[in-house]
């Protein structure tokens, strides 16, 4: 069997599956920071990647994509109902994200989500090679540190969570609480996107299990008879590959493409972005009210500004999912009706997702950019928006409720509940001093060509490297 010296686990493989016009099919690397940070890691150490291939019910072989070896786990149907659609995102998913959903707790997804956690362990087990290192991926994983553990002692297990974590008094609802607490102790380090996840999950630990917990680490004991093993929990903001898009962005297609959208949009004075996945935490509605009492309260004028709003589909079979499809929708089309001239629309909507390209010259197309998620892990949108106005022009109004509001300081920063104050941003953010503008932007740029997405890899496996001795010579 092979064996790998690093090996992520994530609950999707980084390929999506293409055909041509015969019907052959083939993989195509997935556009993301998080494969983009790890490629060159993963030829280096001879890395592998176990995750899930997007479909259901077929057993594929490992295969070779880009330079990674890609290890598929297979789901069922029916796993894919009750551990990704049910626990993953009708749990954890609402749960995590501060309840803005009501999340749902059924046992039967739980026991999926206990099989499935086993079954990506088993994977990552068997591609691991004595000693390697395996990083393990967000929330749909988090009993697999554990397993792995209880598989393979040898092992160096990171864990990172991409989401929030929340507050000890949310968490504690969870029925399984004890079991995702002491799943994810199984790793030696626990990465968060901000101080304040590290730190509730923390918080979460000693309430919950009344573990000893002594700054940022966690003394675990495994089983009888095992001697006492530290866990530490960090926080690790995540990024963009920064240098990537800066190189798109300074393509003289991608700018040409950018005047082609503002001329398809009629040159209004004004475009207002924005770009999400269709989901609850997005604060999408919330935009859309603000952006429609500006109209409504003549702050801005159909014609003069445009809202452009792009919804990526997600999760479609997940009901809360439809059920916020349907009313923005029927919003747009209630704000288009009153406010729409034939010659000019006020929310231009589209309900796809577009290749990474197209999404650069979108950015730089747009004069200001409107990010106001309720919750976020980070928000990388944010970060991309930024990278991509290698002119320094632009504006973002940004969501204190995301951990990219951490490092872009500088942005037009909002309580996105706060509708009052959201409109007042938003005029703010498009009245801008063009000098005041650029100095803003100016900063967020250097703040994320310094803290790109390989900077944040190394970090974190700088850390999860570190000697029993080093953790103790820190504490
Ligand atoms: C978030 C999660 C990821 C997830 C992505 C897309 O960013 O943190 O783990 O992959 O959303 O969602 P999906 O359910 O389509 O994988």
């Amino acid at each position: 069997a092979a064996a790998y010296d690093f090996v992520v686990v994530a609950n999707r493989l980084p390929v999506n599956r293409v055909s041509d016009d015969d019907g052959a099919t083939s993989w195509q690397r997935a556009p993301g920071g998080l494969v983009t940070a790890l490629a060159p890691v993963m030829e280096s150490a001879d890395g592998a990647w176990v995750g899930w291939a997007g479909a259901t019910d077929e057993e594929l072989e490992p295969f070779e994509n880009g330079g990674i070896s890609m290890v598929p786990v297979p789901l069922t149907e029916s796993d894919v109902n009750l551990y990704y659609e049910g626990f993953s995102n009708s749990t954890l998913w609402p749960l995590y994200h501060d309840v803005i959903v009501a999340p749902e707790y059924h046992r039967t997804w739980w026991d999926s989500y206990r099989k499935v956690n086993q079954r990506f362990a088993d994977a990552a087990a068997a591609a691991a090679a004595e000693g390697a290192t395996v990083w393990v991926q967000d929330y749909q994983l988090q009993l697999v540190p554990k397993m792995l553990r209880e598989a393979r002692p040898d092992l160096k297990i990171g864990f990172f969570n991409h989401i929030p974590f929340p507050s000890v008094d949310l968490f504690a609802q969870l029925p399984w609480r004890k079991r995702v607490l002491e799943g994810l102790l199984g790793a030696d380090l626990i990465g968060f996107q901000r101080p304040g996840d590290a730190a509730n999950f923390l918080r979460s630990v000693r309430r919950i299990l009344g573990v000893t917990v002594r700054g940022q680490q966690v003394h675990v004991q495994d089983a009888d008879g095992n001697p006492e093993r530290i866990a530490r929990a960090e926080a690790h903001p995540i990024s963009i590959d920064t240098e990537s898009i800066t190189r798109l962005a300074n393509d003289p297609k991608t700018q040409e493409r950018a005047k082609e959208i503002r001329r398809g949009l009629g040159n209004p004075d004004v475009v207002v972005l924005g770009v999400d996945r269709l989901d609850y935490t997005k604060g999408i509605r919330h935009r859309l009210k603000a952006f429609s009492e500006l109209l409504d309260d003549g702050r801005l004028e159909v014609g003069g500004a445009t809202l452009v709003q792009i919804a990526s589909p997600s999760r479609e079979r997940v009901g809360e999912y439809m059920k916020l499809r349907d009313e923005i929708e029927l919003t747009v089309g209630r704000i288009n009706g009153e406010h729409d001239t034939v010659a000019h629309t006020a929310v231009r909507y589209l309900h796809h997702s577009y290749p990474f390209e197209e999404m650069v010259a979108l950015f730089q197309a747009a004069d200001v950019m409107l990010v106001t998620a309720l919750r976020d892990g980070m928000n990388l949108v944010a970060k991309e928006y930024i990278a991509a106005h290698t002119d320094n022009k632009g504006a973002l109004v940004l969501s204190e409720f995301t951990g990219a509001a951490d490092q872009l300081k500088h942005a037009y920063q909002v309580n996105p509940h706060d509708i009052a104050d959201l409109k007042d941003t938003i005029v703010e953010a498009i009245n801008a001093p063009d000098a005041e503008a650029s100095r803003r932007m100016r900063i967020m740029r250097r703040q994320i060509v310094t803290n790109d997405v390989a900077r944040w890899s190394r970090k974190f496996l700088e850390s999860l490297a570190k000697s029993d001795a080093d953790i103790s010579a820190d504490a």
